[in-house]
């Protein structure tokens, strides 16, 4: 039967579950594309990992076992679309871990530039380099790069640094890391209420992490949002149909004081069709020192970051501002991904 490969718009038009099966290898993750594709137990594998990097980075000679582990793979880090952390975090995670890489961010000063399709390009990466991870404003595209390198015979891992408004699993993972680090002395992620705010339907960080969050037993969660803006209507059923106890409402100050988490996200203007946020009143979307206030001393104050006026720097000093922290933890877990994808993590122990 002769084998024809799929378009970008036929792969990406198959549902989540069925594309997942092609992300792994031998009962391992070789691609990591969806949050759909971190169980609790997995989870939970990479926050060991990770506290364990956590720990030996505080060392000069743990500094020098953990670059020793991948000493001998290289990443190529393909980012289309802007990114500060995700990007640097990557990088910082790949060194950390002894990896060389390489990077392409900016098309025009690559064979793009001269015709060349962004197929041929990843195909390129994937004969210097054992690992690329990219970030691409389509939503499914880096997907879709896995499944032409699988059937090229060529296949190297492919991690996603966010996918359009669609996808952003190391985010998610990074996000619950921090979760289960701040909850560690109080009974655990499980169990919580949890506010997303913000725009909730573009927001690519929450829509992940939203997905990650809805395995855990007994958790409730708020959408925070511009009706126009709440979360998208495959995201909202898929909830419903796991159990989760949702609540959407455009009145922030109503549920703060009640949270455990408040999830803070700045508005995506950048899908802008056709100016929609210019009509959006986002104003009461904020943190402040009056509202914060009226939080319970235990809650933490997540954002994925970049943030705009979201959260006024004056609750950068609050205690329960858990964002700078956030992204410290990405570095980490991303580090302990990249150990677990070349199965290199149980050398860990030998340190
Ligand atoms: C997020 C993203 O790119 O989706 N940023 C990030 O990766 N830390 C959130 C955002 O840009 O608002």
């Amino acid at each position: 039967m002769e084998h024809t490969l799929k378009t970008y718009e036929e792969y990406f038009s198959q549902s989540a579950e069925v594309r997942m099966c092609h992300y792994e290898k031998a009962g391992r993750l070789q691609h990591v594309m969806l949050s759909h594709q971190f169980s609790i137990s997995l989870m939970e594998e990479l926050f060991d990992i990770a506290d364990h990097v956590k720990e030996m980075t505080r060392k000069p000679n743990g500094i020098e076992f953990l670059k020793s582990l991948l000493s001998h793979k290289k990443a190529m880090l393909y980012f289309t679309q802007p990114s500060t952390r995700t990007f640097l975090s990557f990088l910082t995670a790949c060194q950390m871990v002894g990896m060389d890489t390489g990077e392409v961010r900016d098309p025009s000063l690559s064979s793009e530039y001269k015709g060349e399709s962004q197929e041929d390009g990843v195909r390129v990466f994937s004969s210097y380099f054992d690992l690329i991870i990219m970030r691409d404003p389509k939503p499914g595209f880096c997907e879709y790069m896995a499944y032409l390198l699988d059937n090229t015979g060529r296949s190297v891992p492919i991690m996603n640094g966010g996918s359009g408004k669609d996808q952003h699993p190391t985010q998610a993972l990074l996000d619950l890391y921090t979760m289960h680090r701040s909850f560690q002395e109080n009974g655990g992620i499980r169990n919580k209420k949890y506010a997303f705010v913000g725009d909730l339907l573009r927001g690519r960080a929450v829509r992940s992490s939203v997905m990650l969050l809805s395995q855990y037993k007994d958790v409730e969660m708020y959408f925070v949002a511009p009706p126009s803006f709440q979360i998208a209507e495959d995201l909202e059923k898929h909830l419903i149909s796991q159990g989760v106890k949702i609540t959407k409402t455009d009145d922030f100050n109503s549920v703060l004081s009640a949270m455990d988490c408040v999830y803070m996200t700045r508005l995506q203007d950048e899908y802008d069709l056709s100016g929609e946020s210019n009509s959006i009143d986002y104003s009461q979307y904020n943190l402040t020192p009056d509202n914060v206030a009226s939080m319970k001393s235990t809650a933490i104050i997540l954002h994925p970051l970049p943030r705009r006026h979201e959260i006024s720097p004056e609750v950068d000093a609050d205690p329960r501002a858990m964002y700078w922290r956030q992204l410290r933890n990405g570095v980490y877990i991303r580090a302990a991904l990249l150990l677990y994808v070349f199965n290199v993590a149980d050398r860990l122990h030998e340190y």
